[in-house]
């Protein structure tokens, strides 16, 4: 386990000593968590577009009894909205009592899944970004919420995420693990591509509803539903949403997350911004390692 040594696992020892809830949801959620039949997965490495597609789905699974004018979306912060295994698990119990369908959101690893979802008749949404993106969003983000990473240089944090250290573990091995397991499975898995998602929101939309078995019907389709819930989760919308750019996530935490730092630039390409011409060719050749023979199209 090479990534147990960077400063990001600092902070999730932190927030383990501090809460008993981190290091400690993950383990108790792998132990105790038990699968339903209709439970879709949200799965992502951070800072892939997590907070978008929980914005989307729960748009799209809630759309009978909230438009855009009326979803809780405004008032609420998407990760809210979409429970995370490995924090609320007694909330996504509390909901499998009332619920026959329910998406829960995770960045554990394929192969640090509950067994009890691994068994079951899961449905997987994987949605991944451009390693380039995802090291430069990834260094901003726990800049702002690990003490130890404050004065932590772009170079450092760059050498440590490929290295593999980083607190969901390698970047390679998150995709590649749910991209394997796909392989044996390939009907229970959408993968989402974020670049894709940008650049054709439409049909991605309309396939992450089709695969979470909440399809458009011709009248919705005619009526508008499809836009109408992008421009609702669009990033331009949610990030200019007050309780977006106020208040905490989680604020009984000592280190809670502001929730404006879940919306940052979200732009393509930030990454030119800061690799230096060898910054690129490591990735670059990283990747090709990496994800070469998977057939794995990495923008
Ligand atoms: P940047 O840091 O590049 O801006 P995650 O949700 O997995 O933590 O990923 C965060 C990244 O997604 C951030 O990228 C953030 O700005 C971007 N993001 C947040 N909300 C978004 C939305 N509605 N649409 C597109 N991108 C979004």
């Amino acid at each position: 386990c090479s990534w147990l040594k960077g400063r990001f696992t600092l902070y999730k020892y932190q927030e383990a000593w501090n809460h008993e809830d981190w290091l400690d949801g993950e383990i108790f959620a792998q132990q105790n968590f038990i699968a339903h039949p209709n439970d879709v997965f949200l799965c992502s490495y951070p800072k892939s577009g997590t907070t978008w597609l929980k914005a989307l789905t729960f748009a799209i699974v809630t759309r009978e009894k909230f438009d855009e004018s009326t979803s809780p979306l405004l008032k609420t912060l998407p990760h809210r909205c979409i429970p995370f295994l490995e924090k609320d698990l007694v909330r996504i119990e509390e909901s499998h009592k009332n619920s026959s369908f329910l998406p829960v959101n995770t960045h554990l690893q394929y192969n640090s899944l509950p067994e009890s979802i691994i068994t079951s008749n899961y449905k997987i949404v994987y949605i991944y970004r451009n390693m380039k993106d995802v090291i430069v969003s990834y260094y901003h983000f726990m800049k702002e919420i690990v003490i130890p990473m404050e004065n932590a240089s772009f170079e450092e944090a760059f050498d440590e995420f490929c290295e593999g250290i980083s607190s969901c573990g390698p970047y390679w091995d998150h995709i590649l693990g749910y991209w394997k397991a796909s392989l044996s499975r390939p009907k229970r898995f959408l993968f989402l591509k974020y670049e894709d998602m940008k650049e054709d929101p439409t049909s991605n939309v309309k396939r992450l509803a089709e695969f979470i078995g909440r399809p458009f019907t011709i009248e919705e389709e005619k009526a508008n539903v499809i836009e109408k819930i992008i421009t609702l989760c669009s990033f331009e919308n949610l990030s200019n949403l007050d309780v977006n750019k106020s208040g905490k996530h989680r604020p009984e935490e000592c280190n809670a997350v502001e929730n404006r730092l879940f919306f940052r630039k979200a732009k393509d390409g930030d990454w030119k911004n800061y690799f230096t011409q060898e910054m690129i060719e490591k990735v670059d050749k990283l990747i090709d390692e990496k994800f070469g023979v998977t057939g794995l199209v990495l923008k």
